[in-house]
C-alpha cells in the first residue's frame, strides 16, 4: 500500500509539525512529505530539516495585500511535494475560498478551543475570561468559514483557578499534540469518525 502524501504548512515553531512527522513512521498510512513555511523564520523549517522532511518556503510579506498571487506560489511549492492531504499546523494566514475548494476534503487545521466555541484568535484569554471551566483543542477539516469545518477530533483540560491565557495555553498545547497525530491517522485512512480524547 503506497502512502499518503502529507504536506504541513507552518509559520512558527512548529511544534505540532514535530508530533505529526514523528508519528508518521511504522503501519501509518501517511508519510511527510513537505514542511512548507510562509516566515524564513520560521523555526520550524530547521527541526523539520533535523527530522529529515523535505522544506520549502513561501514569504507571505512581498505580496503584500494580494493573497491570490501569495497562494499562486504556496501552490507552486505544494505541487512539487504532490501532497494528498494537507495539514495546517500553527500556519497563521487566512487562506482564500479558491485555494480551500481546490484542497476541499484533503486539508485540516488545529485549532486552540473547543470549537464551536472561540473562533479566531486569543482563544485561552477568552475563554478564561468567560470563566468557562475547561478549554481545548479541536482538529477540523478547512472550509471557507473560518475554524467552521466540521471537527474531526476534540480534547479537554480543565480551566485552573490561577491560570493566564500562558499557562492554559502550554497544556492545550500538550493535547494538540496527542490529538492531531490521532486524528491525522485516522483521516488518512479514510475514517471521519470525530475522536474526543
Ligand atoms: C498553537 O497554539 C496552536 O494551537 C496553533 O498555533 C500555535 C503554535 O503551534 N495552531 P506550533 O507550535 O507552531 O505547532
Amino acid at each position: 500500500m503506497s502512502h499518503k502524501r502529507v504536506a504541513i504548512l507552518i509559520s512558527g515553531g512548529g511544534s505540532n509539525m514535530v508530533a505529526l512527522v514523528r508519528s508518521m513512521t511504522g503501519d501509518h498510512p501517511a508519510r511527510p512529505v513537505l514542511v512548507l513555511a510562509n516566515r524564513p523564520d520560521a523555526g520550524g523549517l530547521k527541526r523539520a530539516a533535523a527530522l529529515g522532511v523535505p522544506t520549502a518556503m513561501v514569504d507571505h510579506r512581498p505580496f503584500g495585500a494580494d493573497r491570490t498571487a501569495f497562494e499562486a506560489a504556496l501552490t507552486a511549492a505544494l505541487e512539487q511535494a504532490r501532497p494528498d492531504i494537507i495539514a495546517l499546523a500553527g500556519f497563521m494566514r487566512i487562506l482564500t475560498p479558491a485555494f480551500i475548494n481546490r484542497w476541499k476534503g484533503r486539508m485540516l487545521n488545529i485549532h486552540p478551543s473547543l470549537l464551536p466555541k472561540y473562533r479566531g484568535l486569543h482563544t485561552h484569554a477568552r475563554a478564561i475570561k468567560a470563566g468557562d471551566a475547561e478549554a481545548g483543542c479541536s482538529v477540523h477539516e478547512v472550509t471557507a468559514e473560518l475554524d467552521g469545518g466540521p471537527v474531526l477530533g476534540q480534547a479537554r483540560v480543565p480551566i485552573l483557578p490561577d491560570d493566564t491565557p500562558e499557562t492554559l495555553a502550554a497544556r492545550v498545547l500538550e493535547q494538540e499534540h496527542r490529538l492531531y497525530p490521532a486524528v491525522l491517522k485516522r483521516f488518512a485512512a479514510g475514517d471521519r469518525t470525530p475522536l474526543y480524547l
